[in-house]
């Protein structure tokens, strides 16, 4: 199993200490739940059903404690058993021992899981087809138990998938070895007793014959979307199935855009339920949009698919997602900051406010301030440099305008320059 991630100990030590407490959990409630006194000779063997479902999937879980136990390094345990310490957040692998849930969905031929998943790749494939630059490298980022990125491998040369979760990926890869057997458990919200376990085997088999003709082509391995360990634009191909929502798309839009190559797309599909905590970075459909003209995209397709998510044809509850489908392109190549070749407009309204005291005029306050109330201090000369955009000229020929008129030394171009990318960081200006 590859792993391509910056601090491999580092991980390997947090995911260890990760899947330990998991394993400590479950055992922990299994000890719980054998202290019930059941009632009835029914109650008593539903509640062995689960305890017996619930020890093996324990000793899964333990099989992936097992295997990182020699990798976890004792001084950054140490510090991670400190109580101020976290484990690192925005990753958000933590919040997803959804292994099972997805092995269920993605390779056990039920009917509920194979209803989403064929939809999903059926709507995935057809688009990417007619999109795609060509049929060379596609990859899937935050894969889960992989399903959707494997029935890529009879369209492009090669598919990679990646996810920063530990199990998901030992999970993927223990299915290439053998069958996996394992127990969906509802302890509640079933009609029959019998529903409280079931007992599941997944199978690579599973997969469409296209798909297992051509598994050579697929590569799955533990990174992280925010450091991809792909070369400048070698990608025809960036998927995200239910992962924009994970981490912040300001966190790996950068990658994106290294990554792919021009004409390159990117492929999103889910909702945007977002599982972190930063508010500012809960974009909405719009703002994503928004975000990848800005980076030099050009929106290809928008849709909206409501698909029952994870669903359980023995369990009572029942989720539908609608899922936003959405394809950009990659037209332009836009670095981080200002890009020479573009046009430029203010981002309206922008006010001016200028402040002194009363009787002390010497003393001036000059801002400019945006609808939401983001400030630019020492704006007297920001003033004159957004006269510039003119709406028509790029960035590169304002920039020759400003130097024709102003004849600006060297330090001060350099001025000018860093305030037109902060005028841009700060949202005060956009690519028209
Ligand atoms: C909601 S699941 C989606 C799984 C899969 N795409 C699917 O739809 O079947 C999100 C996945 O993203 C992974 N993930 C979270 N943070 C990540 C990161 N920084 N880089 C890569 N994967 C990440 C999680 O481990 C999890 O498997």
């Amino acid at each position: 199993m590859k792993i391509h991630i910056s601090n491999t100990t580092e991980f390997l030590t947090e995911e260890y200490l990760l899947f330990y407490r998991i394993h400590q959990t479950l055992d922990g409630q299994i000890k719980s739940i054998e202290k019930t006194n059941p009632r009835t000779s029914v109650a008593a063997a539903r509640v062995k059903k689960i305890i017996e479902a619930k020890n093996h999937n324990l000793l899964l879980i333990k099989n992936i404690v097992d295997a990182l136990e020699p990798n976890a390094e004792i001084k950054h345990l140490a510090s991670l058993l400190k109580p101020q310490s976290r484990l690192r957040g925005q990753n958000n692998t933590a919040a997803y021992l959804k292994d099972f849930r997805y092995m269920m969905r993605d390779w056990c031929q039920l009917p509920e899981g194979e209803s989403q998943v064929l939809r999903i790749i059926k709507e995935l494939k057809t688009y990417t087809v007619q999109f795609s630059p060509d049929n060379d490298k596609i990859l899937f980022l935050g894969a889960g138990m992989g399903r959707i990125a494997f029935e890529h491998n009879d369209i492009f040369n090669k598919v990679f998938a990646l996810d920063k979760s530990y199990s998901m990926v030992h999970h993927f890869h223990r299915l290439l070895e053998d069958d996996f057997v394992f127990y969906e458990i509802n302890e509640f919200n079933v009609l029959k007793p019998e529903y409280v376990s079931r007992r599941l085997t997944a199978s690579i088999n599973n997969a469409s014959a296209a798909a297992l003709e051509k598994k050579d082509r697929f590569e799955y391995f533990i990174g992280d979307a925010t450091e991809l360990p792909f070369e400048d634009h070698s990608l025809s191909c960036i998927t995200s199935v239910y992962f924009s929502d994970v981490i912040a798309l300001q966190l790996y839009l950068e990658e994106l855009k290294r990554t792919l190559k021009m004409g390159g797309l990117f492929i999103h599909f889910g909702p945007l339920d977002y599982f972190f905590r930063d508010r500012a970075e809960m974009l909405t459909g719009d703002e994503i949009k928004e975000e990848f003209i800005q980076h030099g995209f050009e929106v290809m397709h928008e849709d909206e698919i409501a698909l029952p998510h994870m669903n359980s044809s023995i369990n009572l509850t029942s989720k539908v997602y609608t899922n936003w489908f959405f394809i950009a392109k990659k037209v332009r190549e836009v670095k981080k900051g200002i890009d020479e070749a573009a046009i430029y407009v203010i981002n309206q309204p922008l006010f001016i406010q200028t402040s002194h005291l009363i009787n002390d005029e010497s003393n001036k306050i000059i801002e400019i301030k945006n609808k939401d109330g983001v400030t630019f201090e020492g704006a007297e000369n920001v003033v004159l440099l957004l006269e510039f955009l003119d709406g028509q000229s790029t960035f590169s020929e304002v920039f020759a305008k400003i130097k024709e008129t102003l004849n600006p030394s060297n330090q001060e171009l350099e001025l000018i320059q860093n305030i037109f990318s902060q005028l841009l960081e700060k949202g005060f200006i956009k690519i028209k």
